[in-house]
Parts: structure tokens; C-alpha cells; sequence
């Protein structure tokens, strides 16, 4: 038998919404080994989305395991991987019992609208009791609406874990009891994976990075810690809430399989890992992915920027324990490439994701045809829960092609009504976008979304810009290739390959009548009751 090869690698376990994925990337982020698979979903009541917890580390352990045999298969050493990192679907609630370690209910998906009620309660509580923001001192109404924005960057919404979190105790018995009884563990889904793929109740580690804690509505941004007043508003303990960790530092090592003792060096949420793999480490630097939904973050630096304009802010990055947090404002939308598989699966309008590109191209226009996929309501800017999927502006003259070509532009005018609202909060316009995620493929997606947005659209060759950027922090922490995260210079190595780029050619006029029509359209869609 030929001995492996020794080489200086780095691991990426990305656990998105829909696919776990394990990859391996050399020094230049070429990847040397990969390996995904798709998980099931639940969609057990409309609006309702959950995984099944254990079903999640099954997919990470078969991950890691099968692309550690394609390394060998290679003629590398699995020892060649020096650190691994963890990027997730965020937001995503995980409950788990302290004594078993064991889930107390499946997870609820980070798109999942159940949560209506529960936003409501607390929008009643904030209008009425407020938030105590010092001892005895409540903010009420529109003060108590900003005083929680300016405490953890978010406004009250169904996406967000503390909502998610509350909805479980209130109706799953077991959850409440854990509650009550100090058993319960909460945690995003990072938080999941490394509690159960470092050993799980034996070992006991139960973290969070600051990216995801900054999507739960109960970190403060100033002080990267749990905030009383969040905690005492949303009615959660302290107690079941895990450690808050930077994005890049050594966290603990795998329990078990292939890659057994390799050592977790980096965590981010996996949009903040995509900025981070784009290399969009600097204030007024700005990228999108189109994964299942899509996510615009820009990058703010040292700022914390509250956005008056329907924005989030929250945490790009933190280097290590004592590292100056990275801000970044985002615009998120929760239907992209969701709305290509639903035209797919649900629709069975197309029988693969790339026809719906070949589908687009075959027609100019969309022959007035809007779609407003509110599937769960709308996110960023409009913060819409009540709001409901549309198709507008049908004619016996519409075919599948305009409701094609619907489909993407409704993702181009989403990306263009978060880049207006960024204009407006952050007083600088973007003169061009990076862009990843598995939508990006198709090239009409991105013509249209340079058309209908009126910027520049680069799409670089390796878009593994999720995966990468959780490397990256993992490589930076141990120093490998001599990285370091907040010297982007020493990753001018990483990913150079080619980008492509995608200039507008609509005339102004028409993008101007299409983006007044899609504003028309998103009015039609509001305060939809059945
Ligand atoms: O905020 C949700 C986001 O993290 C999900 O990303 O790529 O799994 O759709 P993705």
C-alpha cells in the first residue's frame, strides 16, 4: 500500500437549511475533499418548519466521515486536517435536555412562521409594560421598540431563537418542565453541534459564537453578553443559555469518527462565514448569498449602525476572546431559492433549478407578471408576518416563462429594496455586489439581478464562500498558512480565481416602472386575511 501524503489543511462542517456539507480546503482554498447531503425536512402544519436534531449530527458525522475516506482516496492523510470549523443555518432553535443530553422536541427551523402569537404577546408588552432597561426604569411603545433595537440590533420577529425558544416552552410540556427545572439547554444550531460532536453530556460544553448569539434577541451587542433586561422581557433564564464564545478560537475537539481529536477553531453563522469567504472583512465591503433565502450583509467595522430603515445590525466577526467585534448590517429575505424548488417540487412547473434560468431567457419581460413570494410573510425591510405570497398581473397572454422570470426578478427587487434601505442608513451607495450561494449559478439570475438592481453583480469562480469563511476563522486561530483573520493582507492568497461580472442593460426608465410596479405589488400583499 502507497503511504498518504501529509498535507496542511483545513475542515468547513457547513449545516445549512436544507444540506450538511463537510470540505476540505488547501492553503489556496482549492477544495481537496468534500462530501454533502440533504436531510429531511418536517413541514408538519402550513407555516411550520422543523429538523429532526439527532437527524442533523447523523448528516455532520456521515459528512465528515465520507470525505474524510475521499481525502485518503486522494492520497492525503487524514491527519493533514488541522482544524475544523462550524458554519450554520442561524437563528434555528435547539432544546435538549442537561441530564440525557438528549432533544426535548424537533427544532424549529429559522423560516418557520408558527411563532405569530408569541410575537404578538410580546409586541402587546413592549406597547404596555415596556422593557426595563435600568432598575425600575421601563422604555414603553415606540422608546421601547428602540431601546430593544439598540440592545441587540433586532426588532420582535418570528426568524429570531429567544421567540422560537418561548414557543417551545409554551407548548411542549417537556420543554416547560426543563425549564422550570433548571434541565434544559438551549442553543442555536452551532451550538448543537459541538455540544454532540465533542461528546455530548459527557463533556458538557455547551457554546455559542457571537454571530449566532447575535441573532437570538438576548445578546447585547455593546457588551458581546446576555443582557438582563432581554432575558427578564422575553421570560427565559439565564441558565439554559450557552457560553458566549468568539468566532475564532479553540473551542474543544471531535469525540469520535474519522477525524477524532481534530481540534473546532472557528464558528460563524453561515452568513457571516459567506462575508468572511468573500473577504468582505472591512467597513463599506458588502456581499449576498441566494441559498435557500438570501442575505445582504455589509459590512460596518467597529460601528454598530442602527438602522432606521427596517435593517439589522449585528456581528460580522470577533478574532479571538479579546478581539474587537466586527459589526455589519443586514437585510435578509426568506424566499430565494425556495421559490425556485417550489416552482420545482410544488409547482412542477420546471423538473430542475437550471431550466428555470433557460425558462426566464425564453420570453423578454414578465409580461407585467409580479410575484411577491411572501411564503412566510416578508423579512427585510418590511417585516411583514401577515404578509402573503402573490402572483399579480396574470393575463391569458402569461405563460410559465413570465411566471419564470417572475421568480427571479422578485429576488432582484428584494436585494434592491435592502440596498436602498443600506443607502439611506449608512449614506453611501454600492456601487457593485459579491454575490454566492447556490442560485448564483444560473447566469440570467444574475443579469436580472444587475438589471432590476442597476449595479454591478461579481460572481466569483469558487463560490464556496460559506465554507470558506469558517475555515478561515479555524485556519486564522491556529495560525495555519500564517493567517490571521484581522489581517486580511495575509489571505491575499486565498480564493484569487476569476470573478465574473454582471452590468446592468435595462434602461432606467423601465427598471423605474418595474421597481414602482413590484412596490405596487408588495402593497397588494400586505394584511392578506383569508
Ligand atoms: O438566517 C438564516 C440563514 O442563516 C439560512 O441560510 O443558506 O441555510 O439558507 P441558508
Amino acid at each position: 500500500m502507497t503511504s498518504l501524503k501529509q498535507g496542511e489543511f483545513v475542515g468547513s462542517l457547513d449545516c445549512g437549511t436544507t444540506s450538511t456539507r463537510f470540505l476540505v480546503f488547501d492553503k489556496y482554498a482549492n477544495i481537496v475533499a468534500q462530501h454533502q447531503i440533504e436531510y429531511p425536512q418536517y413541514y408538519p402544519e402550513p407555516g411550520w418548519h422543523e429538523q429532526d436534531p439527532d437527524e442533523l449530527i447523523e448528516s455532520c458525522e456521515v459528512c465528515i466521515n465520507e470525505a474524510s475516506k475521499v481525502l485518503e482516496a486522494a492520497g492525503w492523510s487524514k491527519d493533514s486536517v488541522k482544524a475544523i470549523g462550524i458554519t450554520n443555518q442561524r437563528e434555528s432553535a435547539v432544546a435538549w435536555s442537561r441530564k440525557t443530553g438528549k432533544p426535548l422536541c424537533r427544532l424549529i427551523v429559522w423560516d418557520d412562521a408558527r411563532t405569530k402569537n408569541t410575537v404578538a404577546h410580546f409586541e402587546v408588552k413592549l406597547k404596555t409594560v415596556g422593557i426595563e432597561v435600568k432598575p425600575g426604569e421601563f422604555k414603553k411603545g415606540d422608546e421601547g421598540i428602540d431601546a430593544l433595537r439598540k440592545l441587540s440590533g433586532l426588532p420582535i420577529s418570528t426568524y429570531f431563537s429567544a421567540i422560537k425558544l418561548r414557543w417551545m416552552i409554551e407548548h411542549h410540556e417537556n420543554v416547560r418542565k426543563a425549564h422550570d427545572e433548571d434541565d434544559l439547554l438551549f442553543g442555536t444550531v452551532e451550538s448543537w453541534i459541538v455540544y454532540r460532536l465533542t461528546g455530548g453530556v459527557e463533556k458538557n460544553l455547551h457554546i455559542t459564537d457571537v454571530t449566532n448569539a447575535s441573532r437570538t434577541l438576548l445578546l447585547n451587542l455593546n457588551t458581546l453578553k446576555w443582557d438582563d433586561s432581554l432575558l427578564k422581557f422575553f421570560e427565559i433564564k439565564p441558565s439554559v443559555l450557552p457560553k458566549i464564545v468568539s468566532s475564532s478560537e479553540v473551542y474543544g475537539e471531535l469525540a469520535n469518527g474519522a477525524l477524532k481529536g481534530v481540534k473546532i477553531a472557528g464558528i460563524a453563522g453561515d452568513q457571516q462565514a459567506a462575508l468572511i469567504g468573500n473577504k468582505c472583512l472591512k467597513q463599506g465591503e458588502a456581499k449576498c448569498t441566494y441559498g435557500t433565502g438570501a442575505f445582504l450583509l455589509f459590512c460596518t467595522g467597529d460601528d454598530i449602525v442602527l438602522s432606521k430603515h427596517g435593517l439589522l445590525s449585528t456581528i460580522a466577526y470577533q478574532d479571538g476572546q479579546n478581539g474587537k467585534p466586527v459589526y455589519a448590517l443586514e437585510g435578509s429575505i426568506a424566499v430565494a431559492g425556495s421559490a425556485i424548488k417550489w416552482l420545482r417540487d410544488s409547482m412542477a412547473l420546471v423538473t430542475s433549478a437550471a431550466e428555470v434560468n433557460t425558462l426566464a431567457e425564453s420570453v423578454p419581460d414578465s409580461g407585467g407578471v409580479y410575484f411577491v413570494t411572501a411564503f412566510s410573510g416578508l423579512l427585510a425591510p418590511y417585516w411583514d408576518p401577515g404578509a402573503a405570497g402573490l402572483i399579480i398581473g396574470l393575463t391569458s397572454y402569461t405563460t410559465p416563462a413570465h411566471i419564470a422570470l417572475a421568480t427571479l426578478e422578485a429576488n432582484a427587487f428584494q436585494t434592491r429594496a435592502i440596498l436602498e434601505s443600506m443607502k439611506l442608513d449608512s449614506k453611501s451607495e454600492l456601487k457593485h455586489l459579491k454575490v454566492d450561494g447556490g442560485m448564483t449559478n444560473g447566469d440570467k439570475v444574475m443579469k436580472v439581478l444587475a438589471d432590476i438592481g442597476g449595479f454591478t453583480v461579481i460572481r466569483p469562480e469558487m463560490r464556496e464562500s460559506t465554507a470558506l469563511g469558517s475555515a478561515l476563522l479555524a485556519g486564522s486561530a491556529i495560525r495555519l498558512h500564517g493567517w490571521n483573520i484581522s489581517e486580511p493582507e495575509t489571505l491575499a492568497e486565498v480564493n484569487t480565481k476569476g470573478n465574473k461580472e454582471f452590468t446592468p442593460t435595462m434602461p432606467e426608465p423601465v427598471r423605474e416602472k418595474r421597481w414602482a410596479g413590484w412596490q405596487h405589488a408588495v402593497e397588494r400583499s400586505r394584511g392578506w386575511e383569508e
